[in-house]
């Protein structure tokens, strides 16, 4: 895919995850693929605990932001009839498609901007997405994507930092904080500096009406605190006391409509 057909901040941030790339060695991306039990995030907490994908056997499955595709991989050991992830790094993607064919577990890549995939209307039951898309793409694209993406009644489910964690992150390490470190009000487009990082946020009020304007309800808002499986401290520096009194990460369940 061209620079040209990229917004500046999928730039900034493919460049980022190809550093990030070089660092991850496909034992790590072995290790993470080989994991049967379903888990999200940060606080790993178990999706036989949350029950936030539903019934997910024999569906087809799209990934936005997949990176090297364990979550993916995962849905696929466990049922899914096909699964497809969608990434616009092609550094991640060359790492999930050798472990990919390493497994036989036969998961379909796609390199493009999950905010336009390219992919055809109507093709999948569901569509996920844990730290993809759901933080690096701009909602008001991604969202209209991923329900054009869905067959009528298919399902959108997406983890993300949770929008107190967002409002306390401060650059500086460690970056968690009991202080509000930006407004709310307007929260939208994050950029970080070190590394050079473009986010994206919605408070809840927001990520709610764009949901239901874009032809979704909502099921479901689990709110993510610790589990015992939580890190001390994990990636950025959050840590697990922070998240033993706040939500880590979110995730959200929503249905199309028609
Ligand atoms: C934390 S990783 C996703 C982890 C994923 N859950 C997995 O199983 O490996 C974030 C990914 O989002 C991707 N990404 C960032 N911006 C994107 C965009 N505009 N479109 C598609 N993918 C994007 C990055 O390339 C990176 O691979």
């Amino acid at each position: 895919m061209s620079s040209s057909e990229l917004p500046e901040y999928a730039l900034v941030n493919r460049e980022q995850w190809t550093r990030v790339n070089a660092e991850f060695t496909d034992a790590n991306a072995n290790a993470a693929w080989s994991q049967e039990e379903i888990t999200w995030g940060q606080t790993h907490a178990r999706e036989a605990d949350v029950g936030v994908l539903g019934d997910f056997a024999g569906k087809d499955v799209v990934e936005l932001g997949c990176g090297t595709g364990y979550f993916g991989a995962r849905l696929k050991r466990n049922g899914a009839a096909r699964v497809v992830g969608v990434d616009v790094t092609p550094a991640q993607l060359e790492s999930a498609r050798r472990v990919n064919e390493a497994s036989g577990l036969g998961l379909e890549f796609v390199e493009a901007n999950a905010e336009a995939t390219g992919l055809p209307d109507s093709s999948f039951d569901l569509a996920v997405s844990e730290y993809g898309a759901s933080i690096w793409c701009d909602p008001y694209k991604w969202i209209p994507e991923a329900a054009r993406l869905l067959r009528p009644h298919g399902e959108l489910v997406f983890l993300r930092n949770s929008t107190l964690r967002v409002l306390c992150t401060r650059e500086e390490m460690p970056s968690d904080t009991e202080t509000l470190q930006r407004p709310q009000r307007g929260l939208h487009r994050i950029e970080w500096r070190n590394p050079d990082e473009v986010e994206f946020a919605l408070g809840h009020g927001d990520w709610f009406r764009l949901l239901r304007v874009t032809g979704f309800e909502v099921l479901d808002l689990v709110e993510l605190f610790a589990t015992e499986d939580t890190p001390e401290s994990t990636y950025y520096e959050f840590s697990r006391a922070w998240a033993e009194r706040w939500p880590l990460e979110e995730i959200w369940r929503a249905r199309r409509r028609s």
